[in-house]
């Protein structure tokens, strides 16, 4: 066992893993986060999206020794401070951008890297960032409003589904 630590949603953290212990693992397993969903554990789905010092990473893709000392977010911390949703979670909500909320966690943290490095992303920028998330529930499109919404761009004009 080797002990890492590292920085998750800005509070220290650590834990004695294994060197075959996936960054999901010892997020979901050891520090008890499981909003990190873990949907197929060979980089398809896209459910086990983080940042890691600021950059969308599948977290079943990555060693959690690999994130020795790195600073990492999860969707437990995307909240603002007093609680409430963030522009992203809101705009999912308020454009039903979800369904079951499987791929959701993902999703947001996708979204959060796209406007992160593209504030006013197209439709079809949003569509191709998120090619490496797979949904099953949504068809996409209300995914795709939601985000270009947190933005700030106005969605009216694209057709409800
Ligand atoms: S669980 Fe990581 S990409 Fe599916
Ligand atoms: S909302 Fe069900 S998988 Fe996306």
């Amino acid at each position: 066992m080797t002990q890492v630590k590292m920085t998750v949603n800005g509070k220290a953290a650590s834990g004695d893993v294994e060197g075959r212990t996936l960054l999901s693992q010892f997020l979901r397993d050891d520090l008890g986060l499981t909003g990190t969903h873990v949907g197929c554990d060979t980089s398809q789905c896209g459910a086990c999206v983080v940042h890691v010092n600021g950059e969308a990473v599948k977290s079943c893709t990555m060693l959690a020794v690999e994130a020795e000392g790195a600073e990492v977010a999860t969707i437990e911390g995307q909240a603002n401070a007093d609680g409430s949703l963030n522009a992203i979670q809101q705009a999912f909500q308020d454009h039903h951008g979800l369904q079951c909320g499987f791929c959701t966690p993902g999703m947001v943290m996708s979204a959060a890297a796209l406007l992160k490095e593209n504030p006013k992303p197209t439709e079809a920028d949003v569509r191709h960032y998120l090619d490496g998330n797979i949904c099953r529930c949504t068809g996409y499109h209300n995914i795709v409003k939601a985000i270009m919404a947190a933005s700030g761009q106005d969605v009216s004009a694209i057709a409800a589904e």
